[in-house]
């Protein structure tokens, strides 16, 4: 790293390696302004970043309600970056199908949302999409270990899922690690995601704890200068 590298970087990213500016990067469209769904996804295209984390809730599994599969597919159409659905819904098998027809490319679910886990993620890969396996603050890795060798992703939730612009719980950061250290010993290849939260006071923490994608909701959609935003997040 050259000297005026040093000095460009942000005072909040502490770590300055590969593996930060390869941080994926998932602007979440749930605090997007829902008028003007088309423009703010093409505002996370000119940023840089690299996702588009797509917040599916019913109202049930958690105290929100979002938007379905239309919305999705009619999205679809003004981007061709990954679309990374996150089924905060019960029953998610009853839907996978839609959610896959309509343009997403990662489908997540939730453990504690169905009690056929294993049944969903078969679903989701027979239909075509990478599979992602979701747990809320209060449940341990160990519940889905029979299932970590077919998961694409794994989203680690930093926050209780339903709102945005909520303040990242630390401890649920060992599961991120505790997650790196089980794919690092058998070999597995999924990708851990870490969601609620992140901004650019605790990108730091979660590259430390080894996740490779961060979903932002509220700091990206409020940063003044969204591409600067990704940059730092990155470490660029
Ligand atoms: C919360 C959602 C998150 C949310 C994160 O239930 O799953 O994706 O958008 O928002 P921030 O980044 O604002 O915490
Ligand atoms: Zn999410």
């Amino acid at each position: 790293m050259q000297e005026e590298d040093v000095a460009k970087r942000p005072a909040t990213c502490y770590k300055w390696d590969m593996e930060h500016s390869s941080l994926i990067i998932a602007p979440s469209m749930l605090s997007a302004d829902f008028s003007r769904t088309a423009e703010e996804v093409a505002s996370i295209k000119n940023s840089g970043a690299d996702w588009v984390h797509l917040d599916v809730m019913d109202g049930m599994f958690v105290p929100n309600i979002t938007f379905g599969p239309k919305f999705i597919k009619d999205l679809r159409k003004h981007t061709d970056l990954v679309f990374d659905t996150h089924l905060m819904i019960e029953q998610p098998e009853r839907y996978i199908q839609l959610f896959a027809e309509s343009g997403s490319d990662y489908i997540t679910v939730h453990g504690e949302a169905t009690r056929h886990v294993h049944r969903a993620l078969q679903m989701i890969k027979s239909s075509g999409c990478k599979a992602g396996i979701s747990l809320v603050p209060s449940t341990p890795v160990c519940a889905i270990e029979p299932i970590l060798d077919m998961v694409d992703l794994i989203l680690v939730m930093t926050v209780n899922p339903g709102f945005g612009g909520q303040a990242l719980i630390p401890s649920t950061l060992e599961k991120v690690t505790q997650l790196a250290e089980i794919r690092q010993a058998k070999g597995y290849s999924y990708l851990i995601s870490v969601d609620g939260g992140v901004n650019l006071s605790t990108v730091s923490t979660i590259v430390e704890a080894k996740a490779d994608v961060a979903v932002c909701g509220n700091a990206f959609f409020t940063a003044a200068d969204r591409k600067l935003f990704v940059q730092q997040m990155k470490g660029l």
